[in-house]
């Protein structure tokens, strides 16, 4: 199988008749399964727990999706020495076998598909098609990391050496040591699945702290993992919180690497953490993160202004704006402005709210926490910005919010600075397509952004200037393709570990060099 070049898992259909009822049945199948309990996974054993963590339907609070047991100290240390152990053996596997593992669950996941994207409507809230663009994506970073790995052992592509006579050189990538897997709740199997398999593939076991809102499609995860060959005891599943676990183990003395993805704030605190050498620790600790964005659209006076319209609002209120890569902003020349702030005025107002089962446009945010964060964040911009569109809660019953569109915002304008992840878009006026681009940079973050233009010279000095991991011209600026986008950013946007990228498996590994007097 990995012999076929790598391709992009297709997105589904919905208009097929075919494909809709397949999705309702999925969405039964998960609707009877709700409300179990899960055990946490310690070397391959299931641990029950009387502390758990409840996982919530944030369209429907009063619904339970399921309960999962929680860690405490005592148990991360089980879990640490667990994976320890299992190290001492999977480090000294295949290449082969271990990219035989992703394969497996790459293959096992398109043939469950629509039940793992079922998972991700109920437990976090995506419609169809963005739980569709989830699923896939957990299948193409498996698909994908496999034949990265397997290159990089195996072959001489990304590491070609100078030849000296009377010797043999040789370099290999070896595995770190254990690791500690902290993936966010927005991208719950995609970002979950990519961030666990690299690690794995490269020959490290870890322990994987799942996001709290999002537990029980991790565990399905987990479990189908263990189906697909990889020994048991080579990820520890380990819910809990992380000021209880997550402080502990990112400070433990065994700790090799932290890969997390979520926000600045917690980033920065992994990052502070790991830098101390803890007594009896013998390495550097690797960090891997990505965090936050402020990510922007700039459009001037020569670009389509229906296609940037179309663009805005599918970037700021895709899955309610709860992307790292959402288009929280748009900076707009002065001369199309009032054409495109109305634009997307209308366009925002068409967007249906309801329910995510019901795969409306626009559902819930995942929890009471970010919903109150989100509503704070809209009162400020009141005080700041032109309220455009919505500035409400949305329906009752759930974490409902409508899409929210500020217009005439500040440059410095806590609209234009801080992340808010949700959906709320601020839209900024400048006085030439020069002023825009340096708006767009006057941020702390870089991850996205997109140009929209038709002037070519322009189109130049927008993909030299503006300051980002992922630069797209005259397209919306969230959905990165594995293989085709890899996808990480600048600055406060994280270490810009690109996702999805070849490169993506040397933060996983260790170089030796090798060489031997022939
Ligand atoms: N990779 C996603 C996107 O590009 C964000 O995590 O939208």
């Amino acid at each position: 199988r990995m012999e076929t070049p790598f391709a992009n898992e297709l997105m589904t259909n919905f208009a097929s008749e075919d494909n809709h009822a397949a999705f309702a049945d999925a969405l039964a199948l998960v609707r009877a399964e709700l409300g179990k309990e899960y055990p946490l996974h310690i070397a391959g054993h299931a641990v029950h727990t009387s502390d758990q963590i409840i996982s919530i339907n944030p369209a429907q609070t009063d619904e339970i999706v399921g309960k999962v047991s929680k860690a405490s100290r005592e148990l991360a240390e089980q879990a640490m020495n667990a994976a320890l152990t299992a190290f001492e053996s999977w480090k000294n596997t295949t290449v082969w076998e271990r990219a035989s593992c992703l394969m497996n669950a790459a293959a096992l996941m398109r043939e469950r598909k629509h039940y793992f994207s079922a998972w991700l409507v109920i437990e976090s809230g995506k419609n169809w098609a963005e739980a569709d663009a989830d699923t896939a994506e957990a299948i193409d970073f498996m698909d994908y990391y496999a034949r990265e790995m397997v290159k990089l052992a195996e072959t001489n592509e990304h590491k070609p050496l100078v030849k000296l006579p009377g010797e043999d050189n040789r370099l290999s990538y070896i595995p770190l040591g254990v690791g500690i897997v902290i993936p966010p709740w927005n991208f719950p199997l995609a970002i979950c699945a990519g961030m666990a398999t690299a690690s794995i593939v490269a020959g490290n076991t870890i322990i994987l702290k799942p996001a709290s809102t999002t537990p029980i499609i991790a565990y399905k995860f987990y479990e189908l993992m263990v189906e697909s060959g990889m020994p048991a005891d080579v990820m520890q599943y380990l819910p809990g919180s992380g000021a209880e676990i997550g402080d502990y183990l990112t400070s433990h003395p065994k700790t090799r690497f932290v890969s997390f993805t979520g926000s600045k704030e917690i980033g920065l605190r992994i990052n502070r953490l790991a830098a101390e050498q803890a007594p009896g620790q013998i390495w550097m600790k690797r960090v891997v993160a990505e965090m936050g964005g402020k990510d922007g659209i700039v459009v001037d006076e020569t670009a389509n202004i229906d296609a940037a319209a179309d663009a805005i609002v599918a970037s700021a209120f895709g899955f309610q704006g709860q992307k790292c890569s959402a288009g929280s902003r748009a900076i707009v020349v002065a001369d199309v402005y009032d054409e495109l702030v109305e634009k997307v005025k209308d366009r925002t107002s068409r967007l249906i709210m309801g329910s995510p089962e019901d795969n409306a446009a626009v559902g819930p945010v995942i929890d009471k926490s970010s919903f109150d964060k989100i509503m704070k964040a809209i009162e400020i911009g009141k005080s700041e910005a032109r309220l455009l569109i919505g500035g409400n809660k949305g329906l009752e019953g759930g974490y409902f919010i409508e899409p929210t569109v500020f217009a005439d915002a500040g440059p410095d304008d806590y609209l234009m600075q801080e992340e808010i992840f949700g959906p709320v878009l601020a839209i900024a006026k400048a006085e030439s397509w020069q002023e825009a681009i340096s708006m767009y940079n006057h941020t702390e973050f870089g991850l996205t952004g997109a140009y929209f233009s038709s002037d070519e010279e322009r189109i130049q000095t927008a993909l030299q200037d503006m300051h980002c991991g992922n630069l797209y011209i005259n397209r919306k600026c969230t959905g990165a393709l594995v293989g085709v986008h890899p996808f990480g950013g600048f600055n406060m946007s994280g270490t810009d570990s690109k996702a999805g990228g070849h490169d993506y498996m040397l933060l996983f590994t260790q170089a030796k060099l090798t060489s031997i007097k022939v």
